[in-house]
């Protein structure tokens, strides 16, 4: 058996009708740029975050950067996030031409640990992206409060975790911005690249529609700006997707709980943790090997018996080659949880048209694997689960 790491085809055919109507209603409208279906798009994705703004840019990483330009962020100043996340957070702090400062995750939910923040927070700081990776939700309270303790703002880089909520927050709710991708992988995701981000701020809402237009929100008249801009026909397929959001994440939840069903007695790996009261909506079901060593051999397991296995991500951003480039960034506190995460993960296929067939398949192969080095597994969490838990955590 073969088992795909995407199902975005099966997603297609499964809605086609509707998503084929609004490319229709686009091509024929004449408008594909700024057009009527982009303003529809818009408001839909408002309502879902209960924002008062939401606005189309050409990707999540835009989507980023925009947001701190947006906030006057940029050279001198300087932004805390996590490196266990994908590259682009970081990215988007450097293209902003701001500073990354780089704290630990959490063992538990590899999001930004809440615990280590302040020790980051220097006169030159304005700002912290906390990442909701994997699509569970960083600790929104904790932040909000070091946040309004020390004057920050708050980006929420939400690519991974559209649907995901807190036990008492939503996301976009306790931040200055919360941003998202809609690149094909994505729970949302396009036929291509495009992103977004949902504010309650009318001025982050209005600088970001002008940025992303070339400075211009009027014929003729330009201020200092991009191009970044989500196409209509990308708001067209995005407006008839997002329909079916909750339900495609219930979907997710439902083979996450097969998969811990059926993997939970396994003695060489560590599952993923979803704390009490949140909504994780699983864009991964990442897997964490018990020693570093065996991460290759089960991929390569996986990978080799038809089951398209990833890591996401394997080279933490301040272990890439040539890091920091000439750019801005240090590390406070050491990161021993994010390496051990970068040493350690493998995604398992997750998207919400696998089949049970498929998951079964998957459980089968990787108890295959744990069978043959059970005997040599350490007692306990492995190392990129045994770091000391912060309040979020417990
Ligand atoms: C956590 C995270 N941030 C930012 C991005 C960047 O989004 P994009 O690829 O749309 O620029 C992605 C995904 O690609 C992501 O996973």
């Amino acid at each position: 058996m073969k088992v795909e790491f995407y199902g975005h085809v099966r997603q297609y055919k499964n809605i086609q009708q509707e998503i084929d109507a609004n490319m229709q209603e686009v091509l024929l409208s004449g408008n594909y740029v700024q057009g009527p279906m982009l303003k529809r798009f818009e408001a839909e994705l408002a309502a879902y975050h209960g924002t008062q703004y939401a606005v189309g840019v050409g990707n999540g990483t835009d989507a980023i950067w925009l947001a701190l330009m947006a906030l006057g962020i940029g050279p001198g100043d300087e932004v805390i996030t996590h490196p266990n996340t994908f590259f682009a957070t970081a990215e988007a702090i450097w293209i902003a031409g701001a500073t990354a400062v780089f704290v630990d995750c959490c063992p538990k939910t590899k999001c930004i640990c809440p615990d280590k923040i302040e020790a980051a927070i220097t006169p030159k700081t304005r700002a912290i992206i906390p990442v909701h990776l994997y699509g569970q939700c960083a600790d929104m309270t904790a932040i909000r409060k070091i946040a309004d303790k020390h004057g920050l703002k708050v980006i929420e880089d939400n690519a991974q975790a559209i649907g995901a909520r807190g036990p008492n927050f939503r996301i976009g709710q306790l931040s200055d911005a919360a941003t998202t991708s809609f690149i094909f992988q994505k729970n949302l995701g396009t036929f291509g690249d495009g992103g977004a981000l949902v504010t309650n701020n009318a001025e982050i809402d209005a600088r970001v529609r002008k940025l992303r237009n070339h400075g211009s929100n009027a014929r003729n008249v330009h201020s200092y700006g991009f191009n970044s801009r989500l196409d209509d026909l990308h708001a067209g397929v995005l407006s008839a997707k997002l329909k079916h959001i909750d339900a495609w994440n219930d979907q997710r939840r439902h083979w996450a709980a097969r998969y811990t069903a059926g993997l939970k007695d396994c003695k060489t790996i560590d599952l993923p943790v979803e704390l009490p009261g949140y909504r994780h909506v699983y864009h991964l079901y990442v897997i964490e090997v018990k020693k570093p060593e065996w991460r290759d051999s089960l991929l390569e397991f996986l990978n080799k018996e038809g089951v398209d296995a990833k890591t996401h991500y394997s080279i933490a951003i301040h272990q890439q080659a040539g890091y920091p480039w000439g750019k801005g960034a240090r590390i406070v506190g050491g990161v021993p949880n994010a390496e051990a995460n970068a040493a350690c993960c493998i995604s398992l296929p997750m998207f919400p048209e696998l089949l049970e067939d498929e998951v079964d398949y998957v459980i089968a192969k990787v108890r295959a694997w744990d069978a043959q080095h059970a005997a040599q597994a350490p007692a306990g969490k492995g190392p990129a689960q045994s770091g000391a838990l912060c309040p979020c955590c417990r």
